[in-house]
């Protein structure tokens, strides 16, 4: 049996990567690109930092700065307009530059493909696979977290019927990805945590999901190890470059592991809570990983045994039996020291989520990423999990 991997055709990383983006375009024979960002990245000097740079190479460039966290249909076509629309001399765009954390990348994957091909993001949603690439992107990622640089996914919400569409396909991984961690230096605490647990939840779950492959397995471990040690020293000490190195290194990794073994529940659970209540991705993802480990893991206690090896937090002489316990505990204690707010403390009205846990548990289903989980609920599982959480997130 063989397994698809696609990864970007080139890769960039490390400290100052961002200074090779113009011959990142030249090898890619592209010239024309329309900068995809949101106005944190203007704010804080990184678009005037890449015009510069393409400035200096001769390269035109405009920038469309409007993309929002979780971005939605309607956002998304006026990025669309933008890339359309060409250049103010009349020439078109010939490739699109992403700078950013998950959503302006996801926002460039879907304006690249619907520029190129037309028709509406909806119709690029799982199950339907985007099977061709669209205009070279190249993103370039601010946070080390989603791994969007390194995945065949993009994330949009339908705001009509609050629901994230997934949209899955060769169209939608980067052609390039510049992984400079220098660029993550400047990510306030609170970002750093939710980014980076979403990161280890990537690892985590590709590694135990039933897609799972000896490619992904690798770049699972792999991510696992260099995130785990260092997800609270970056949130401690956001100066601390060593620590920041591993963990955009790592989130990398585990984007090109999800991206071939997909994830699981606790991102089919989590898409729902963003969507309905605005928590920030990693944020939502954190509440679940504790219990729906717990609720998974007798599926696959090898496999989450040595995820625990891997984050150091067990040991090879640890029975599978220990490692597990020494899992869950971590989970918790990580969510404690990161200061992840329950559902509650985040300001969930209480009666607003228990009358959405129905279509909350449909649209987690609906996704299709439980089906990859060791343990696979039923619907009424799916709620009583929501309901744990609500408790406790540790
Ligand atoms: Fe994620």
């Amino acid at each position: 049996m063989s397994h698809n991997i696609l990864m970007p055709r080139i890769m960039e990383v490390g400290g100052g990567a961002l200074d090779r983006l113009p011959d990142v375009l030249a090898a890619l024979d592209v010239a024309r690109p329309l900068i995809v960002t949101d106005r944190m990245m203007m704010e804080l000097g990184y678009v005037d930092r890449v015009r510069e740079l393409l400035a200096a190479a001769a390269i035109p460039t405009q920038v469309f700065a409007d993309t929002v966290p979780e971005p939605t249909e309607r956002s998304i076509m006026a990025g669309v307009e933008a890339m359309t629309g060409g250049l103010d001399d009349g020439r078109t765009f010939d490739s699109v530059i992403a700078i950013g954390g998950g959503s302006p990348i996801d926002s460039a994957k879907a304006i690249g493909v619907l520029a190129h091909f037309g028709g509406e993001i909806r119709d690029y949603q799982f199950p339907r696979q985007a099977e061709r690439a669209g205009l070279p992107l190249i993103a370039v990622p601010t946070t080390a977290g989603t791994g969007s640089e390194c995945t065949r996914f993009t994330i949009i919400t339908d705001d009509t019927v609050d629901e994230k569409m997934l949209c899955v396909g060769v169209g939608f991984m980067p052609t390039a990805a510049i992984v400079d961690y220098e660029l993550s230096l400047s990510v306030p605490p609170r970002v750093t945590a939710d980014t980076g647990i979403d990161a280890l939840t990537h690892a985590i779950e590709a590694y135990v999901s039933r897609k799972a492959n000896g490619f992904s397995d690798h770049q699972a471990l792999a991510a696992m190890r260099l995130i785990a040690p260092n997800l609270r020293t970056v949130y401690h000490q956001p100066d601390n470059r060593a620590a920041r190195e591993a963990m955009m290194l790592g989130a990398s990794l585990a984007g090109l592991a999800f991206s071939s073994a997909s994830v699981a529940l606790v991102h089919g659970m989590s898409r729902p809570i963003g969507a309905f209540f605005h928590v920030p991705h990693g944020m939502s993802n954190a509440m679940l990983l504790p219990a729906v480990t717990r609720f998974s893991l007798d599926n696959a206690p090898a496999r989450y045994a040595r995820c625990a090896r891997s984050m150091g937090i067990a040991s090879e002489s640890n029975t599978d039996t220990a490692a597990v316990h020494l899992l869950i505990k971590e989970l918790g204690a990580l969510n404690r020291e990161l200061e992840v707010p329950t559902p509650g403390e985040f300001g969930i009205d209480p009666d607003r989520w228990r009358s959405a846990l129905p279509t909350m548990a449909e649209q987690a289903l609906a996704s299709g990423s439980p089906g990859n989980n060791p343990r696979v609920p039923e619907v009424g599982e799916i709620i009583e999990l929501y309901q744990q959480v609500w408790q406790s997130v540790s």
